[in-house]
């Protein structure tokens, strides 16, 4: 993956939207969205975070009533937020482009509705499903999670979404079921990414969990962020959040979940072995072959203040998750 330098465009600090102000501005949106009150009404600082990255994905009006109606949790409550701007105007996906504003810039005419997801492989129950089915089934949360970056930047954001695990639940996965293989849409029309003469990604995208991963707790399935549906640039309508792995592993705008015996033949580990491996957890004592894992970059950062912060191991979860990999050597399981 490509570093990029620090850019001017970045936020300064002092945009940081804290937990409380963004739960104010939550409560507000919800209301809004509940009485029909226009955007005009908006508190001023939240008028002037949306405008500046407006959300080109509205969604259909049932999901948005989903997302506005998420519950909300203790998970990274005190953890201070990185601001909107940076979490949908500083992306990868190469789908879009490979530069940071790349997604933001060529997503905006992406289109997220209808979509539904194929389920396939070693399960009892197979077939095609739209989203509105999936998400009848779930009960929508709001968890704040790091995102930790393999290219040593990281973020705090705070996604809308449920527990994978209540959904794979549904597909009665078999004993033979050992691995859980993701798939982003293919559709080189709408995605400009795809169709470049100079991608070295064999398309589409494709990401792949252990079941135990995919069964844990921590790992979401996000419809949405900061109280809204997701912006495309972000993977919409439908993508994985697993928080103590490179953000690689987070794959977008999914169309199809199989359930798997052999270990998923991924992008990343298909495109460059050495570098990036299937299991991808973060950890700041393995090092990436060309730079070190052991600090990140946390977002908002600029060039005099580049907010440069340890790397922790699990990007922080290891209450939740080292259990999984008890007696694995992670330096060679990287
Ligand atoms: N999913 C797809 N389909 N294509 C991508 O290029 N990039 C990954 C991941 N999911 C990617 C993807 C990487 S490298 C990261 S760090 C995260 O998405 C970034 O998520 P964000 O842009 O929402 O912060």
């Amino acid at each position: 993956m490509i570093i990029k330098r620090t850019k001017k465009s970045d936020a300064l600090s002092s945009e940081i939207t804290s937990h409380s102000s963004y739960l104010n501005r939550r409560q507000f949106l919800g209301q809004s969205a509940a009485v029909g009150l226009a955007a005009a009404s908006l508190p001023a600082q939240a008028i002037q975070t949306h405008e500046a990255s407006r959300n080109k994905n509205n969604g259909p009006a049932w999901l948005k009533q989903q997302v506005a109606a998420a519950k909300e949790t203790a998970w990274g409550k005190d953890e201070t937020l990185t601001p909107y701007s940076n979490v949908t105007q500083y992306n990868n996906f190469y789908e879009f482009g490979t530069s940071k504003e790349d997604p933001y810039r060529y997503a905006s005419k992406f289109k997220a509705d209808p979509w539904s997801v194929e389920i396939d492989g070693e399960c009892e129950v197979k077939g095609t499903f739209t989203l509105e089915d999936i998400l009848s089934q779930v009960d929508l949360e709001e968890r704040i999670y790091r995102l930790r970056c393999v290219e040593a930047w990281s973020m705090v954001i705070p996604w809308i979404g449920f527990e994978l695990s209540s959904l794979l639940k549904r597909f009665k996965p078999l004993s033979s079921a050992k691995y859980v293989e993701f798939t982003t849409l293919h559709d080189p029309k709408q995605m400009p990414g795809q169709r470049s003469v100079f991608s070295t990604i064999d398309w589409p995208y494709v990401e792949g969990l252990r079941m135990d991963e995919a069964m844990n707790p921590l790992t979401l399935m996000a419809v949405g962020l900061y109280g809204e549906v997701l912006p495309n640039q972000n993977g919409a309508p439908f993508r994985l959040v697993v928080p103590w792995k490179y953000g690689f592993k987070s794959i977008k705008s999914i169309v199809k979940i199989r359930f798997v015996e052999e270990m998923p033949k991924t992008t990343w580990v298909d495109l460059a072995p050495h570098e990036y491996g299937f299991y991808a957890n973060v950890n700041p004592q393995v090092d990436h072959p060309r730079w070190s894992q052991a600090r990140e970059r946390r977002l908002p950062s600029g060039l005099f203040k580049p907010n440069r912060i340890e790397t922790q191991m699990f990007n922080g979860y290891e209450e939740e998750v080292a259990s999984l990999y008890s007696g694995m050597n992670l330096r060679k399981f990287y």
